[in-house]
């Protein structure tokens, strides 16, 4: 089975990717992480060096590679990951479920605000701007997380019983 998870970053893609690759006992995979693997080198390097374009090009061949060559996983992708190069419909096509791990802009500011540093498209964006900023971010990416199989609400769930709500759906 091919399980996607997307949503924004620090959704919690890849805390609840891990637990319920455990649960199922099947392998985890971070698409930022294979994408690092693979260029050697971070992401923020990547973003810094070679700039955002070359990055969207190669979570487009990273992600193609793993959907089409590996079986049983749960997927782990980066915030924008759905948004390009047609990489939503992919994903639909070639995944047997793909959940938006939905939170509040207010739920996301308040778990960004901790974990800006190493994000690239946040790290330099003022604390207090930071909540206008994501409001409109997710207002342009929502239309690419919404064409998910499920959508699933995330605020004020703890981890564990969001992994038996997605159980349940598959
Ligand atoms: C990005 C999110 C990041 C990473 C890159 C770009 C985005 O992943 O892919 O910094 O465009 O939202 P996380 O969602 O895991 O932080």
């Amino acid at each position: 089975m091919k399980i996607v998870l997307v949503g924004y970053m620090g959704s919690g893609k890849s805390t609840l990717g891990k637990l319920l690759a455990k649960k199922l006992k099947i392998s985890f995979l971070d698409l930022d992480e294979v994408i690092e693997e693979g260029l050697e080198d971070s992401i923020p390097n990547i973003f810094m060096g070679k700039g955002e374009i070359f990055f969207r090009k190669k979570e487009h061949e990273y992600l193609n590679n793993v959907l089409s060559k590996k079986n049983n996983f749960i997927l782990s992708t980066g915030g924008g990951t759905p948004c390009y190069s047609g990489n939503m419909e992919t994903m639909l096509t070639l995944a047997d479920h793909v959940f938006y791990l939905k939170v509040s802009i207010p739920g996301l500011v308040k778990r960004l605000l901790l974990e800006k540093e190493h994000r690239p498209l946040i790290k330099n964006i003022e604390d207090e701007d930071l909540p206008e900023f994501i409001g409109k971010h997710l207002f342009e990416r929502n239309n690419f997380y919404l064409k998910a199989n499920h959508i699933i609400d995330c605020d004020d769930k703890d981890p564990e019983s969001l992994v038996a709500e997605i159980e349940q759906l598959l």
